[in-house]
Order: structure tokens, then sequence, then C-alpha cells
């Protein structure tokens, strides 16, 4: 084996000697395969370096990974030399400038929202994507472009209205829920550069600051002439379900759909900013993250449906067991992250079944 620096670690290295944190706690097993969630950790734990096997992982393994990325590339590679990609960048920045200039209008000049306007064009870039794996993977793309407070309020905005679409909202319904998205953060607009783009941990007098742009921003909007339900989604997009959230820690029953479906969105969005769209978003990552969060701060019906989706998008997926076994994912059983999955030699395992068994990553 061999003492490899974190920096220099890649997904798909083989973990040589169980790690522990300095306090004392196990981060990564001996013989796990490395993935980009397991690097993240030794960063965040300042674990300098570990050891790694020698040598080739077993054949079968590297096959599968070669397959995967190959897949993924191609997949991604034929979206980002495409047609549609040049016109969605397109309309993907002209929205995005289209949003400044409005939300500058407003604070500065207390103009009225130029909503069908702003609307229209977010529509030009959500109908843009065939299929909405490609929607994720171009939202995914600008992010490395772009990651203003705008850029992610256009993020926000699409995903949003991708989860009203899934959930049969009516089109009237969908646009304003698209303007919720658009608008959610403009209360960021009163806070200064400096703490919002401060590399490092802000300090808690920082912090409540910036908690205080939900509120900001209801006062910014509160007598423009929109829907009702816009204003609240504004001033309620940081409240969880479970009362853990902020300005008034509200709970599930006090809580309206838009506010629900643009904090699952927010938090979405913010969760795969700082992922190279090249290694591909991977589902297991989005529905652990959720879960590991905790998904009683979400609205069920919202979070399930939105989940649901992603999980569905890794069907038929190649995925490494921790027991290091590679197997086809099947079936989406309720517990999402917990499919049936086909073992090489054609049978079939119920993860439900198999407590101690679960995916490590998909390949
Ligand atoms: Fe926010
Ligand atoms: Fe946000």
């Amino acid at each position: 084996m061999t003492l490899v620096q974190t920096k220099d670690l890649s997904v798909g290295m083989m973990v040589a000697e169980d790690v522990f944190s300095k306090a004392g706690q196990l981060i990564i097993r001996k013989d796990s395969l490395l993935t980009r969630q397991m690097i993240a950790h030794l960063k965040y734990y300042s674990i300098s370096e570990i050891n790694i096997y020698d040598g080739e992982l077993p054949k079968e393994i590297q096959q599968a990974l070669q397959a995967r990325s190959s897949i993924e590339s191609t997949q991604l590679e034929r979206i980002f030399h495409s047609e549609e990609y040049k016109t969605f960048k397109k309309n993907y920045s002209a929205n995005v400038n289209m949003l400044q200039n409005s939300v500058n209008d407003i604070i500065l000049r207390n103009t009225q929202v130029n909503a069908s306007e702003l609307i229209q064009q977010t529509v030009k870039v959500f109908d843009n994507g065939e299929s909405y794996f490609s929607l994720f993977g171009m939202l995914h793309s600008m992010k490395q472009i772009d990651d203003s407070t705008f850029a992610h309020s256009v993020n926000v905005a699409i995903i949003s209205r991708l989860i009203g679409t899934w959930s049969g909202f009516d089109e009237e319904t969908l646009d304003l829920l698209t303007l919720a998205g658009l608008l959610h953060d403009i209360g960021k607009c009163q806070i200064p550069d400096n703490i919002l783009m401060k590399p490092h941990k802000l300090s808690r007098h920082e912090y409540e600051f910036v908690k205080m742009h939900a509120q900001f921003g209801y006062d910014c909007i509160k007598n423009q002439d929109l829907d009702p339900r816009i204003k609240r989604a504004v001033l309620h997009h940081h409240e969880r379900c479970d009362g853990s959230g902020y300005p008034f820690g509200y709970k599930l029953e006090q809580l309206e759909d838009f506010e629900c479906i643009v904090s699952i969105a927010d938090v979405y969005d913010a969760m795969t900013a700082d992922r190279c769209y090249r290694s591909g978003l991977c589902p297991f990552e989005v529905i652990s993250f959720f879960e590991q969060e905790g998904l009683q701060k979400y609205h069920p019906k919202y979070i399930t449906t939105f989940l649901q989706k992603i999980a569905d998008s890794y069907l038929n997926c190649d995925v490494l067991l921790s027991n290091n076994e590679v197997a086809r994912v099947v079936y989406i059983n309720t517990r999402l992250t917990r499919p049936i999955v086909q073992l090489r030699d054609k049978t079939f395992v119920n993860l439900l079944d198999h407590p101690s068994l679960y995916i490590q990553s998909i390949i």
C-alpha cells in the first residue's frame, strides 16, 4: 500500500486501512472504494493523507467504472455540443441579465416587477431541456460560469417549476411559482458582497444578518402588485416543516405550497454549487443529502415527488455495493436509497432486507 495525500486522491481508489478522525471516529472503512463524498469528508476532517492499495482494482469493478464514466461523458458531451445547449446558454444569460436589471429597478427606482416578461424568459429556458436529465446537467454547467445570486435565483425558479409540473399544477400557478423562485432571494441585494461572498465561515453576527434577507426581501416587494403566495414565499423560503427554519420557525401546518417547493429547489441548488459538472450528478448523493439533512424538514408530498423523480433516474444504473459487488438497480423501493438490485450472477437482492448492505457509489 501507498500513503497518498488527500489532495491527490481520486474516485475509485481502494482504501487500505480504516480511517479515523482526530477524535477517533471511524470515517471510512478499510476496503472501501473512494467516492467524491468520502474525499470531501476527509478534507472536512482535515485528514491530509491515507493509505491506498497498490495495484489494479478487480477487473469487474474497473470495467463497470469505465463503462459508467463513458456513458456519462457521452451523454453530457452530446448535450454540451448540441444546438439545444447553445440556445439554452443564450436564453439563460438573457434571463439572468433581465432579472438583475429588473431587481435593480425595483430596489433603486421602486418600479413594478415586469412579471410577464420575466416569466416568459424563464419558461424559454425551462422548455429548452429535452429531458430533465439534460436540464439538470445544463443548469449544473452554468453554475461553473455564473454563481451569482441572480443565476441561483433562475435555477431555483426552474427547479421550482419542475416540481410544480410534477405535482400537476396548472399553467397559471406554475407561472406564479416561477416568479416566486426568481424573486426568493431579492433581499440578498441588501446584504453587502463582502459578507455574501466571504470565503471563510461567517461570524455569528454576520450569519444572523444574512438571515435577515428573507424579511428584507419581503419588505422590498410587499407593496408590489403581486400574488400574495409570491410574497409569502420570499418571506418563508427558509422555514422548515419541523420548525427549525427562520425567520419565524413556522411548522408544516403554517406553511404554504410555494414556500415549501422553493425551499427544496433552493437547498438542491445550493448543494450542487461546489460540484464539477464533468463528474456528473449522483442522484444517490442528492437523496442521501436530503435524508441526512432530515426529510421531516421538507413538505412530505413535494420532497417525495422530487426525490422519487431523481431516484427514477438511477433505475438500470450499475452501482457498487458496500461489499464491493457490482449490481444493477432494478426496482426503486419507497425507501429510495434501498432499491432492489440484481447481482452479476442474476440473483436479486432487496436492500430493504439487508440493512448492513448499502450502495457505495454509482459506477
Ligand atoms: Fe434565501
Ligand atoms: Fe436561495
